[in-house]
């Protein structure tokens, strides 16, 4: 169906409750519904925003139009748990509403201040010829939840030098100050960062582009996020207009990381090394993150891309966020582990301990539809080995051990109701290791697997049938020693 510009930039008042409920219906028949993972009730998903703890509770929202499976009128949809696994649905948050942000709620992230959520987000505007005009709003969050907008933005300009692709401020506090990144364009069309500085969160002053060395690294940068960690910067940020290199770049957009000293926010320059994928998977963007009351630093990412077709738009939704990630430093890497938190999900547990020799295996009642599990391979002198799963008649995802490469490989061709095809549907990267370990949290349509304890991960929805369920262990042109534990979620 082609949407007109009516239909996109609708609100949600001017639906009647019979229209609302009729599109809820038709989600809920859909057969790919998640069971643990955050989805909208309907309509499109996607960037996680204001990821924070505020009394007592985590809270997240996320970009969400709620008409049909496209990018329209965005609000910022919330949610909240005690635990990062079992979230509530809170209702819409952040509504767009004035002349700022009448075309839609953009993403931004939150901070306590002042014992309030403060809520920073993009206004975007469009005017008669549909130019836009990106504002920088504020809304505050009090204890009782109420939610109140600013009438007047924060940082009403773009500066000199920069385009209207300006957005997604993170804010961060460091001694009295408040920092924020927004994502940018330069008038040259590469991507970049900048940096602003503020008091009281209200008052803003632009302090002028974080230097990095990669002067023409894509033509923007969205979802900027900068933290410290274990003494070093990180600068997470997804770039648009990359081209596939060798095993990295393949999806329609990117994200990563810069990896450096901390930022210097008096000169904002920024040491740092290689741009590095957070993900390398198949559906993975604009990552956010923040600090839980432990000090941990935990990432949720939106586990879809722009511009593509899912099998779930038939049903009047798309997408969905990943699992919560506590993210650490080993080396010049960032290594990301689900939350330990996710445990309590587990039930009934099942393990396996075999050799596989040249033969590909099925185990008594190990199957499953939504399960956890993790295997390790040891000892192996395979060409290759590993997993099927979400297996049926023709169909399967596979992952595997690739020893002759070294490297880690994910099929999704017979997956199922095909998803991205242009974009390919195999994604690799190298990893040479004695020991292979495969961590996988499997829901009805989607899959996040955590090779080596973080190393690398791999994020991707999956489209198979109901009746796919099958695991299948197989190792070629050798043996490998391996064990598995899985429990049903
Ligand atoms: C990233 C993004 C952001 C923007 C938001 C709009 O997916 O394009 O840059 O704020 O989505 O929904």
């Amino acid at each position: 169906m082609e949407w007109t510009k009516e239909q996109r930039y609708r609100k949600i008042e001017d639906a009647s409750k019979e229209e609302l409920l009729k599109l809820r219906s038709e989600v809920m028949e859909c057969k790919w519904r998640q069971t643990f993972h955050i989805q909208p009730e309907t309509g499109l998903l996607n960037d996680p925003n204001g990821f924070s703890y505020y009394n007592g509770e985590y809270h997240l929202f996320y970009q969400w139009f709620p008409f049909g499976p496209v990018h329209g009128l965005k609000y910022w949809y919330h949610t909240k748990s005690k635990d990062l696994v079992h979230w509530s649905n809170v209702g819409i948050g952040i509504e767009p509403s004035n002349r700022y942000d009448s075309h839609g709620a953009y993403s931004g992230s939150a901070i306590e201040h002042d014992g309030k959520l403060h809520l920073l987000y993009t206004g975007n505007a469009r005017d008669e010829e549909w130019g836009r005009h990106p504002y920088q709003c504020l809304a505050t969050m009090d204890k009782t939840g109420k939610i109140e907008k600013s009438s007047e933005p924060v940082i009403d300009k773009v500066p000199i030098g920069y385009t209207d692709h300006f957005r997604d401020p993170k804010v961060w506090k460091e001694g009295k100050e408040f920092y924020a990144v927004i994502g940018a364009q330069r008038e040259n069309e590469t991507g970049c960062v900048v940096l602003y500085r503020s008091l009281d969160l209200l008052h803003w002053e632009f302090a002028g582009e974080v230097q990095t060395n990669l002067p023409s690294f894509g033509y923007m940068w969205e979802c900027p996020d900068y933290f410290v960690l274990q003494d070093k910067g990180v600068l997470i940020f997804s770039p648009q207009g990359l081209k596939p290199d060798g095993d990295h770049y393949h999806n329609i957009y990117q994200s990563g990381y810069l990896l450096g000293t901390r930022l210097d926010v008096k000169d904002r320059t920024f040491t740092h090394n290689a741009f590095q994928e957070l993900d390398r998977g198949f559906d993975f963007y604009a990552p956010q993150t923040m600090i839980a009351p432990d000090g941990r630093r935990i990432l949720i990412g939106w586990m879809g891309l722009p511009e593509i077709d899912y099998p779930t738009d038939q049903s009047g939704w798309a997408h969905c966020l990943t699992l919560p990630r506590e993210v650490t430093i080993r080396g010049d890497k960032l290594i990301q582990q689900p939350v330990k938190e996710l445990q309590s999900l587990r039930k009934e547990q099942q393990q396996i301990r075999d050799v596989l020799d040249q033969e590909k295996k099925v185990y008594n009642h190990f199957t499953g539809t939504t399960f956890e599990m993790v295997c390790e391979f040891e000892d192996f002198d395979a060409d290759e080995f590993g997993i099927e799963f979400r297996a049926g008649d023709n169909e399967r995802t596979i992952l595997k051990y690739d020893a002759r490469q070294k490297k880690i490989v994910l099929n999704r061709t017979h997956s199922g109701a095909p998803v991205g095809e242009a974009f390919g549907t195999e994604r690799k990267c190298s990893l040479d290791a004695p020991k292979i370990k495969f961590h996988l949290f499997v829901d009805i349509s989607s899959v996040e697997i955590f090779i080596n304890d973080g190393e690398e991960v791999f994020t991707s929805r999956i489209f198979p049938k109901t009746d796919s369920r099958e695991i299948r262990f197989f190792a070629e042109g050798g043996s490998t020693l391996f064990h598995a534990a899985k429990w049903d979620i």
